[in-house]
């Protein structure tokens, strides 16, 4: 805190440079996201791809602003990068990470406004963002439930073993017993999510009808009143949780705290034999230290939508781990998640133009400083 406070004052000159008005005349603002090609038309609401391209395009244009929209952000001469030097705001999302890097900002300078479409906004160097005095938002509890849904389906598709099933299902196969040896119920299961925030939160409250024993680890301890709602038991001490859960779920933001939290150390206090799930971000676990986990047998089986980098490389390691139950970075981008964080984007861009405050929980950096848990 106090770090980015000194630099904070030290930008003085870009934070008065950079502050939030739009002022007046066109702006250009880029948006980047992932391409639909035949699957475009599929669906009038698929309106968080390039395509969609979150359906502001006549708002904007009508208003004489420029909308750029691209899937291409890697490498010097990528779509993104020619228009890095001239744009005023950028949209991207963490289903197709536009990685926002201080070499991108301090080319950026133009740059006001960076706009997460979705949660999590750690493909954004932060810091460099908020030392230029950049604003980041974004449309905080936009996909919530879809993201705690999706948990709770993975938790079940790995619990029960279902995978292997619907495999012998599509070859021709019928074999009861090399699914049932390892398929168990989740009824009196230990569950622990790391992180009980608003996703943690939806989760818990799904969990409750499954009579399973749930117990959650935050930096913050829930108030009295949803821990007796959901029935979950803080656990202060991360370490002292961890031996205790048949499954793990992670629910925090990726942080300079949980980046590689889950190393070749965390995961030996696991029981061996653990399930876990993580639709957080990939990268707070360490990439080598699960798939030798994976293949040892002390994880007994893994499954979640993110991953780092993302697209994911062909030869990342998760694809190849045993019992795994990967998917692509999926979860939060369901239609209604995806009419939830375009409508998002839409009212702050609304908010920007006119020069009012966004919603206070969607700042992630505003005026040089970082939202708390990201300190
Ligand atoms: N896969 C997807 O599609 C998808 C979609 C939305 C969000 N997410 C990820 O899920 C994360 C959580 O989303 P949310 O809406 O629940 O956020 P949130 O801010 O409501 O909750 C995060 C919780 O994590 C806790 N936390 C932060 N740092 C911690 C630490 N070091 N130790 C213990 N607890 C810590 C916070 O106190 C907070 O309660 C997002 O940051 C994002 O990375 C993924």
């Amino acid at each position: 805190m106090k770090r980015v406070s000194a630099s904070a004052i030290r930008s003085a000159s870009s934070l008065l440079a950079r502050h939030l008005h739009a002022g007046a005349g066109s702006k250009k603002i880029v948006g980047v996201f992932y391409k639909a090609n035949e699957y475009a038309s599929m669906n009038p609401n698929f309106v968080g791809c390039v395509e969609g391209s979150l359906g502001i395009r006549d708002w904007l244009e009508s208003q004489g602003h420029q909308y750029i929209v691209t899937d291409d952000k890697e490498g010097p001469n990528c779509e993104l990068e020619k228009h890095i030097p001239d744009l005023h705001v950028l949209i991207s999302t963490p289903f197709h990470p536009a990685y926002v890097t201080a070499e991108r900002i301090k080319k950026a300078k133009n740059l006001q406004l960076l706009l997460t479409a979705g949660i999590g906004s750690d493909h954004i160097d932060l810091k460099a963002a908020a030392e230029a005095g950049l604003t980041v938002a974004e449309v905080t509890g936009s996909n919530v439930v879809s993201v705690a849904e999706d948990e709770l389906m993975r938790i079940l598709i790995l619990v029960r073993n279902f995978l292997p099933g619907y495999h012998q299902a599509i070859s021709g196969e019928w074999n009861v017993a090399a699914i049932a040896h390892r398929a168990y119920d989740l009824e009196g299961k230990t569950v622990g999510t790391v992180g009980a925030g608003r996703i943690g939160r939806l989760l818990l409250q799904r969990l409750k009808p499954f009579n399973s024993n749930l117990l959650y680890h935050d930096r913050i301890k829930m108030d009295s009143e949803l821990e007796k709602q959901t029935g979950a038991k803080f656990e202060e001490d991360l370490d002292a949780m961890l031996p205790k859960c048949d499954i793990i779920v992670i629910n925090t933001p990726l942080t300079e705290k949980t980046k590689g939290m889950f190393d070749k150390n965390k995961i030996a206090k696991l029981k061996r034999g653990v399930l876990i799930v993580n639709n957080a971000r990939g990268a707070i676990m360490d990439t080598q230290a699960v798939a030798d986990a994976c293949s040892s047998g002390h994880v007994a089986g893994y499954s979640g939508d993110v991953w780092f980098p993302q697209p994911a490389p062909k030869d990342h390691p998760w694809r190849y781990m045993p019992n795994h139950a990967m998917t692509p970075h999926i979860s939060g981008t369901t239609i209604d998640a995806q009419l939830r964080y375009a409508a998002g984007v839409k009212d702050m861009l609304d908010k920007y133009f006119k020069g009012e405050e966004f919603p206070a929980q969607n700042y992630i950096v505003k005026e040089g400083e970082l939202a708390p848990q990201y300190r």
